[in-house]
């Protein structure tokens, strides 16, 4: 998949958001170290803080399918600035992909690309286990 097409994916996802508390949709789309591009979408719940990011949403959807290397993610929110990654999120993909790429985008479509070590220096990490 393209970069244009992976992005396109996380502005698609943003449709299923279910965001009735916080009305901020976000959409994500992983892509795997074979291709394999899983979407996701935030998901919240009523006992807030029982509520899922769109990032951890495609993620765990691909862990649990098998997948643990991963190349890159998109993520697009509804603001008009970049929608960045939160700390939950990064401390989870930190966990598979340290040197994975986060695409983030901004509600016209504008990326602005990291290493996920940028957006979480000094992460913890299973080498302190
Ligand atoms: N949210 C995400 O899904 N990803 C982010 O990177 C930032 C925040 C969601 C969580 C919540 O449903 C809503 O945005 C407002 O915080």
């Amino acid at each position: 998949m393209t970069q244009r097409e992976l992005v396109q994916k996380a502005l698609d996802m943003r449709r299923y958001s279910y965001a009735p508390y916080s009305g901020f949709r976000v959409g994500a789309a992983l892509e795997c170290a074979d291709g394999t591009v899983f979407g996701g979408c935030n998901v919240e719940n009523a006992a807030y803080g029982s509520s899922i990011c769109a990032e951890r949403t495609a993620l765990v959807k691909a862990v649990s399918e098998g997948h643990r290397r991963f190349v890159r993610l998109a993520v697009a929110g509804d603001s008009a600035d970049y929608c960045w990654p939160c700390g939950s999120c990064r401390q989870v993909m930190m966990e598979f992909a340290p040197e994975m790429e986060v695409i983030c985008l901004n509600g016209r479509g504008q990326a602005k690309s990291f290493r996920l070590r940028e957006l979480l220096p000094y992460g913890f990490d299973q080498s302190w286990l």
